[in-house]
């Protein structure tokens, strides 16, 4: 059995992944994505049971994704979970689809439509990168004006990903919104994700987001476990918000960070992820 571990730094998820490994007497390849070089023509120079994916970038994860597996390995998370996770015009509908409550959301590619679509929902609205994270260029717009404002900026950039128009319904949510853990077929452990002062209206860690202990209901639970098949089984971070009907899943992370909910939990997240990787090698 011979795992891999692929990641751009070592995070201090990654340092906590490599400490419960050793702790289980698991050895663990490493594998760097900056300094890896794919030979299309022949094989990866390691070949691994199981690889932990854990690239920052989307793009380089998705690289090496699709060629792990190509040789056989599997790979956590897979090529279609990043592609779909990574991408949150993917991510909404596959949501929608499979009939997961989530936020209404409309998707375009020019200014008139984004009027329109911003229309259709009502204001204020929130608009978002495609892909993107850490609540990046993530704008909530109250008006016609602040919305021709932020499209004519993303018009001007270039960059033609940034010229879809990703807008949501805002959720009046309560100071706060959920990230909840699932490995495999569990969810191991949930934190609130309660706004502050220095966040504002986001709730991200990275944005000072502040994390407090969440119960895993059988309701967060069963929900948690179904959003998270449109991207097969695996490891993510789901992130939900408590509207007025209820809870709705507005993300799925496949690259999640878990050193704030490891720490406001208790709960040893590396230790799950690393008994899932070994699990999926003996599988
Ligand atoms: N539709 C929404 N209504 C209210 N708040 C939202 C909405 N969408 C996102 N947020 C807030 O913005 C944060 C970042 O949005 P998210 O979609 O998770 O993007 P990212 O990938 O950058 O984390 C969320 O954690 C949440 O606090
Ligand atoms: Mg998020």
């Amino acid at each position: 059995m011979k795992l891999g571990l692929c990641y751009t730094v070592i995070s201090p998820e990654n340092k906590m992944l490599l400490e419960a490994a050793e702790k289980r007497g698991v050895e663990f390849v490493r594998i760097v994505d900056g300094e890896s070089v794919l030979q299309l023509s022949g094989k990866p120079k390691e070949e691994l049971d199981v690889l932990l994916q854990r690239s920052v970038s989307y793009s380089r994860g998705l690289c090496l994704a699709y060629y792990y597996e190509k040789s056989g390995c599997q790979v956590i998370n897979s090529y279609q979970a990043a592609k779909v996770c990574g991408d949150k015009m993917l991510s909404s509908l596959e949501l929608a689809s499979a009939g997961v409550p989530t936020p209404k959301t409309n998707v375009c590619f020019s200014p008139e439509a984004a009027m329109d679509a911003a229309e259709d929902i009502g204001f204020p609205i929130v608009m978002k990168p495609v892909m993107g994270s850490w609540a990046r260029m993530v704008n909530r717009l109250n008006d016609h004006e602040a919305l021709s404002m932020a499209v004519g900026c993303k018009e001007e950039m270039g960059n033609p990903w940034q010229k879809i128009y990703y807008l949501q319904e805002h959720i009046d949510k309560p100071g706060r919104d959920i990230r909840a853990f699932v490995v495999g077929e569990e969810v191991v452990a949930a934190i609130y994700r309660n706004c502050t002062k220095e966040s504002g209206w986001v709730s991200n860690a990275s944005r000072g987001g502040h994390p407090t202990e969440c119960a895993v209901t059988s309701e967060l639970s069963e929900l948690c476990l179904r959003a998270s098949k449109i991207a097969g089984e695996g490891i993510y971070g789901v992130d939900l918000m408590e509207s007025g009907n209820g809870l709705v899943v507005h993300e799925i992370n496949h690259t999640a960070e878990f050193k704030s909910c490891a720490s406001a939990t208790g709960i040893d997240i590396a230790g799950s992820i690393i008994d899932y990787a070994v699990s999926r090698a003996k599988s």
